[in-house]
């Protein structure tokens, strides 16, 4: 399939390009940059979602599935973007949202106009809430005074949950998919597909020791395979290539990996590995070892719209470890996910005043922490969570007027590191599409590991290491020197080598 070795390209559209100068990335602003990700190497490109929305959490609040926000452009912009992506080779995948829609889609409006209106039951209603917390904190039940009923929202309360169970709601986003497949994209990537469906039986969720509720009755529930895979085949029906991408809302391999069984998705985001707090390279090779294991090919990357950069996260600024990880991405048997400027080693951006945090979860953050400290101690602690950090707004020239959200701070290293990633997708190409991993060894910091003919040496610690090889290899990237007879190599620290066998 065409996705198994692709570079995939994320693109946060409103942070990305500005065409027309009004703070806001657009989707002429990508049309503009193709020759540039051409440049770059990448093969396909998600774009975050951009229909109408009222951007509570930046268009993950969708107001109208099958329509484009006027603040990026219009549908037939997308159509000229789609056909010129198309026309370079450069394949497109679109986000899709259907765990839940803003409160301003009509759906919901109707929904909320009375209990007996016929789209009541296309949302969760409820006299009583339970205990379920939103996962952008408070409790996940919202009263609505028209009716007064309480509406589930896993995420803000500007974002009500559909209901899964009712078979309307599946026809009607089935409608959707087939509107951009008759479109022409290239695939979609699920929003939390895993929060789709909840427990019937409404029970409160248990909480953890730490005293943190443990999402047990409102994510994950029983019977949500057979309703995805139902939508999964109706699609692969019309499209037989088209690439599905789950968004998990979990960091555990074995409820992620629970997604990509046969007739799922064909592959999902691997938070085990991409959203490490820091670079515990125990922990990397851990779950690395346990990926090979999965089956289907998992995702490799350290980057997206909802983290801190992997330049500051886990590079600690080091350009060298920067490195490391691009090489551990890119020559893999998994499928690399790239988010926009980490190919410039882009670093985070961070607010200095509440009034320029956008991130509805840094902002909830902010409030509740306002009640146990003073404002200047709750920014700081809110800017630990918020998801700014990796939406600052991209700099292609030396202009540099405030957008909607502040710049993210240019790397000056910025050129150099473009051209690693330019090598090594390169080298990825060429060499790819890898089949099997072996031999992962994690030694004094130094993480080796073999796909098909290449030997890959990541050194991450302080002393130069040798490696021996059975087979003889030559030099095809990084700066190990091989000994004279090929079967070893030394790697300086924090450096590399990746090595292709002899004949
Ligand atoms: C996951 C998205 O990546 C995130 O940005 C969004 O806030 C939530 N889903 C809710 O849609």
């Amino acid at each position: 399939m065409w996705w198994e070795n692709a570079v995939f390209y994320e693109i946060y559209i409103a942070s990305f390009a500005d065409s027309n100068g009004d703070g806001f990335g657009d989707i002429e602003g990508i049309r503009e940059k193709i020759p540039y990700l051409k440049e770059c190497g990448v093969e396909a490109l998600w774009l975050t979602p951009f229909y109408p929305s009222p951007r509570v959490d930046n268009g993950y609040d969708v107001s109208d599935y099958c329509a484009v926000d006027s603040q990026y452009g219009t549908i037939e912009h997308f159509k000229l973007f789609l056909e010129e992506a198309h026309r370079n080779q450069l394949k497109v995948i679109i986000d899709v949202v259907f765990n839940h829609t803003s409160t301003e889609h009509p759906w919901f409006i109707e929904s909320a106009s009375s209990k007996n209106n016929p789209k009541r039951d296309w949302y969760i209603w409820r006299d009583q809430p339970t205990n379920w917390e939103s996962f952008f904190g408070g409790s996940a039940w919202q009263l609505e005074t028209v009716t007064n009923q309480y509406y589930y929202h896993s995420f803000a309360k500007e974002q009500a949950d559909l209901n899964w169970q009712n078979p309307e709601v599946k026809q009607a986003i089935f409608e959707v998919l087939l509107f951009w497949l008759d479109l022409g994209v290239d695939g979609f990537r699920f929003d939390v597909i895993n929060n789709l469906t909840v427990d019937n039986q409404f029970r409160d969720n248990p909480n953890e020791e730490t005293g943190e509720q443990q999402h047990l009755y409102d994510v994950n529930q029983p019977g949500i395979q057979s309703v995805l895979k139902e939508m999964i085949q109706q699609i692969k029906e019309i499209k037989s290539d088209i690439f599905t991408v789950a968004e998990i809302s979990s960091d555990s391999l074995p409820i992620i990996s629970e997604y990509t069984r046969d007739g799922l998705f064909d592959t999902a985001f691997n938070f085990n590995l991409g959203s490490i707090e820091q670079l515990d390279l125990k922990k990397l090779t851990n779950e690395f070892k346990k990926m090979t294991e999965q089956k289907g090919r998992p995702t490799f990357f350290f980057n997206s719209h909802d983290m801190s950069r992997s330049w500051n996260r886990l590079a600690k600024e080091d350009s060298q470890v920067y490195q490391l990880l691009a090489v551990f991405m890119l020559i893999n048997r998994g499928i690399p996910f790239l988010f926009q400027g980490e190919e410039q080693g882009a670093l985070d951006y961070l607010p200095q005043s509440i009034k320029d945090v956008r991130d509805v979860q840094a902002k909830n953050k902010y409030q509740q922490l306002l009640s146990s400290m003073d404002e200047e101690q709750a920014l700081i602690q809110a800017n630990q969570v918020n998801r700014d950090r990796s939406r600052g707004m991209l700099t292609w020239s030396a202009k540099s007027d405030m957008g909607w959200i502040g710049q993210s701070p240019k790397n000056p290293e910025g050129e150099q590191i473009l051209a690693v990633y330019q090598q090594l997708i390169q080298l990825r190409k060429s060499e790819g599409p890898f089949g099997t991993v072996t031999g992962i060894t994690l030694e004094n910091e130094c993480l080796s590991y073999r796909v098909d003919k290449l030997q890959i040496v990541l050194n991450f610690g302080q002393q130069t290491t040798e490696q021996i090889f059975e087979d003889a290899a030559q030099t095809i990237f990084g700066t190990g020197r091989v000994s004279s007879n090929g079967q070893s190599v030394s790697v300086p620290p924090k450096s590399c080598w990746i090595g292709k066998d002899n004949g």
